[in-house]
């Protein structure tokens, strides 16, 4: 199990009163044994940033034919950078041992989506397309400048990534398109445009342009290294401890629980 540790700081009031108040200004959690479904590349960086951040603990990863159940039953968080199918297998796991899960899985479907709202009435479940934290200030940036300029202004959307990523337009673009879209009342991506390219070994680049007539704002985001992936999911599953049920996204993590 977690221990969860407090950093106290005093602070002195009066001179003469000589009165200590001990404040709980972080919870610390420490010693979260992380169970990782998936063993592709960002299964990798998150078994390497476990490895170099001792608040973590390895239980093993998931691979195709593995034992789910051992794993699952075994971990404080589960961490799943599989893929559609095998995320079906993992929130099962989830539920069944009552265990956290950080989903950072694109391209699932509506069906898939539905399963993973269903299981946030039993666990505390952060699923998000993107874990960085750039791309979760720019979610905000963008739907507050959307909301602002209105649908005066045509958004387009463009994303560049490796030659390995199977789903298009990413995940990531398509949840900066629904961000912008609900902020101006539309469902779904709206009226937004897509632009995708596929290109060598890009960990992820987006960029997000709004243009009217007279004048053009634009907003990119480029990272360097899938590591910040792994960073965010296990920021995440830090802050997944403790917390209620429910279907959380890092928008909650960073920005508190809406
Ligand atoms: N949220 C984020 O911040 C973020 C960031 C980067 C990537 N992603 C997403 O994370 C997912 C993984 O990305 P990646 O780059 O690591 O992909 P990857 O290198 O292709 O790795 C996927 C891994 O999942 C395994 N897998 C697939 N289906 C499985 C199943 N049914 N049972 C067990 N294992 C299974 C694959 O095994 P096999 O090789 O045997 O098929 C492979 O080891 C993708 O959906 C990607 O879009 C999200």
């Amino acid at each position: 199990m977690p221990t969860v540790g407090l950093i106290q700081s005093s602070v002195s009031l009066t001179a003469s009163a000589k009165l200590t108040i001990l404040a709980a200004k972080e919870r610390a959690i420490e010693n979260i044994n992380i169970a990782i479904a998936g063993a592709g590349r960002m299964g990798k960086a998150v078994a390497e940033s476990i490895e170099q951040d001792s608040a973590f603990g390895l239980i093993g990863t998931w691979r195709r034919g593995g034992d789910i159940e051992a794993l699952v039953g075994a971990a404080d968080v589960v961490v799943d950078f599989s893929m559609p199918d095998g995320t079906e297998v993992v929130v099962e796991a989830a539920v069944k041992y009552k265990k956290p899960l950080v989903c950072g899985v694109s391209g699932l479907s509506d069906k898939q989506m539905a399963k993973l709202d269903a299981a946030g009435s039993q666990i505390a479940l952060v699923f998000d397309r993107n874990m960085s934290l750039g791309i979760a200030v720019l979610e905000r940036t963008v739907r507050n400048a959307a909301a602002t300029l209105g649908r005066d202004f045509a958004v387009t959307i463009s994303e560049t990534h490796h030659v390995h990523k199977k789903d298009a337009p990413s995940g990531t673009a398509l949840k900066l398109g629904e961000a912008i879209a609900s902020s101006r009342g539309e469902s779904g991506t709206g009226q937004i445009q897509f632009e995708v390219e596929r290109r060598g070994e890009v960990p992820g680049d987006h960029e997000v342009v709004m243009s009217s007539a007279t004048e053009r704002l634009s907003f990119t985001h480029s990272v360097t290294t899938r590591r910040v992936f792994a960073l965010g999911a296990l920021r995440a599953a830090q802050w997944l401890v403790g917390q209620p049920p429910g279907l959380y996204s890092m928008q909650d993590v960073l920005f508190g629980k809406r």
